[in-house]
């Protein structure tokens, strides 16, 4: 839906960023991409000052937010800091004029994003910094109190666990890095990119398609829910695990951590993602054949070669490598353990293929495991604590 409404005739159409700001904004007269733009590259030795984007989000909104400082860095060229809201509203607030802060939340009411907003908003330069709410709720505290309101269009959120909103934001992500690229100057390769963008949807469909067929089978005394796919056998391998590495480079590093985060709250398995080259800096002391090591690890990424180098290393300490690659990836699958193949793609848009996998990974363990996946203990949908 996203890419139907905002991709027309290889334009990227975002009316929120493209119309200008009221005459009584700090601002005013402005469009939000030509202030974001202001941020790049390309306008800061004009300028002689560099103007800061700053995205906040908490828990699946902040790993968003991290995706999104290297999608708008490597497209647009625009320096990006994400933090997460539940510290960022305790902070000084040091935002300038001309700075934007996005705050990502789904619900568009957890406090510590609200929060943050309020005190960059009664701060001294407050009505001057360009504000952007990125939620799956129009009719939000966010949607309301922010300059400018994106709807991630994912629909009525069910599971507790954000699962589709992840994807959909970071595909308002790329849709935004695109239109602030195009404002800053063109990336290279862009058309390549818009038709991999419109390709995308079916890519995810296959992967959903081939990974999560449903079959219903009795497990003791219950029915569950099975399918004939790698990924249950991956599941049904590794669900008595205590503990799992789930690691990723680049773009792929917030995947990771997302990927670790559903593992531990429809698995309730301990879980950690780290970016890949830190392994050797201290989780490699805990890799054993009781440790599964899940490593994203696409073909298309630069940096392929030395995730390679990381899966050596797992596969040295007996760790299982669970590897999710483009498919028909012979190479890795001399190497590791499992292989999961989903489509190639772009390398930018890797993240939307690979955190799907990882979703399903999770969510069959917790079935496996008998746990509530919809309502997994301990977590609400909106964090509204004080
Ligand atoms: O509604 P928000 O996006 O602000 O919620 C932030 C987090 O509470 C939320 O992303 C949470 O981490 C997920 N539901 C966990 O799957």
């Amino acid at each position: 839906q996203l890419i139907k409404s905002h991709v027309q005739d290889g334009k990227i159409k975002i009316p929120g960023l493209q119309t200008p700001l009221p005459k009584c904004h700090g601002l005013g007269g402005q469009t939000p991409l030509q202030i974001l733009a202001a941020c790049s590259e390309s306008q800061v030795s004009e300028k002689g000052f560099c103007n800061r984007l700053t995205v906040i989000g908490c828990g699946t909104s902040w790993h968003a937010a991290l995706l999104a400082e290297y999608q708008i860095e490597t497209m647009a060229r625009i320096p990006v800091e994400s933090q997460y809201a539940s510290e960022f509203r305790y902070r000084e607030p040091t935002l300038r004029t001309g700075d934007a802060l996005v705050v990502v939340s789904m619900s568009g009411e957890t406090t510590d994003a609200v929060e943050a907003l309020r005190r960059v908003r009664s701060s001294p330069n407050g009505n001057s910094v360009l504000t952007i709410a990125i939620v799956n709720e129009m009719d939000s505290t966010l949607a309301r109190e922010c300059d400018v309101a994106l709807d991630v269009c994912a629909g009525t959120g069910i599971g507790v666990a954000s699962t589709k909103t992840f994807s959909a934001t970071n595909m308002v992500f790329v849709l935004m890095s695109l239109a602030l690229a195009d404002e800053c100057g063109q990336i290279a390769g862009r058309e390549n990119l818009i038709q991999k963008l419109q390709e995308l949807p079916d890519s995810m469909q296959e992967v959903l398609d081939k990974e999560a067929k449903p079959l219903v089978t009795d497990v003791g005394d219950r029915s569950i829910e099975i399918g004939e796919c790698p990924l249950w056998d991956i599941g049904c391998q590794n669900v008595l695990a205590r503990n799992f590495i789930f690691l990723g480079r680049g773009f792929n590093f917030p995947v990771a951590l997302e990927g670790a985060m559903k593992c531990k709250e429809l698995a309730y398995i301990h879980a950690e993602g780290y970016p890949a080259a830190e392994m050797k800096h201290g989780p490699i002391a805990l890799i054993d054949e009781f440790m599964p090591v899940v490593v994203i690890c696409p073909k298309a990424d630069a940096s392929y070669e030395k995730i390679k180098s990381n899966i050596e290393e797992v596969r040295a300490r007996n760790g299982a490598t669970i590897a999710i690659t483009e498919k028909h990836n012979h190479e890795l699958e001399q190497i590791c353990e499992y292989v999961i193949g989903v489509p190639e793609t772009h390398e930018y848009l890797m993240p939307l293929l690979a955190i799907l996998p990882l979703q399903l990974l999770a969510y069959m363990m917790g079935i496996l495991k008998g746990n509530t996946v919809d309502h997994p203990r301990g977590l609400v949908k909106s964090v509204s604590v004080k």
